[in-house]
């Protein structure tokens, strides 16, 4: 099963285990990932899912639509090129393992 690996800011790591068809932020929220709150569910509406997907696979995603980008202008940390929204991320077939970087803050 592909896997999302959660990176904190301090460096510490938690690599957990997903379905295609779930969003890293609903991984996040259901196994407790520190720095990820999801608070609208997923309806794009909060941007307190923003993570930074590792550098070595941000091609390895599918780019982000257009509300997602609009509602990357409105997250609270550091907005980065790899900035994405995990309520609109999925681990991409053939990428066993997604890695994801939890930004300092969320709101
Ligand atoms: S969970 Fe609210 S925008 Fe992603």
């Amino acid at each position: 099963m592909p896997r999302v690996r959660f990176v904190q800011q301090d460096g510490s790591g938690r690599s957990i285990e997903v379905g295609r068809d779930v969003s890293v932020m609903l991984a996040a929220v259901r196994n407790g990932i520190h720095g990820i709150d999801g608070e609208c569910g997923g309806c794009l509406d909060c941007a307190t899912c923003h993570v930074y997907v590792d550098e070595e696979q941000a091609s390895s995603v599918p780019q982000p639509s257009e509300e997602e980008l609009e509602l990357l202008s409105a997250v609270s940390g550091e907005r980065k090129p790899n900035s994405r929204l995990g309520c609109q991320l999925k681990v991409p077939a053939p990428l066993d393992e997604l890695v994801v970087h939890v930004p300092a803050r969320q709101s």
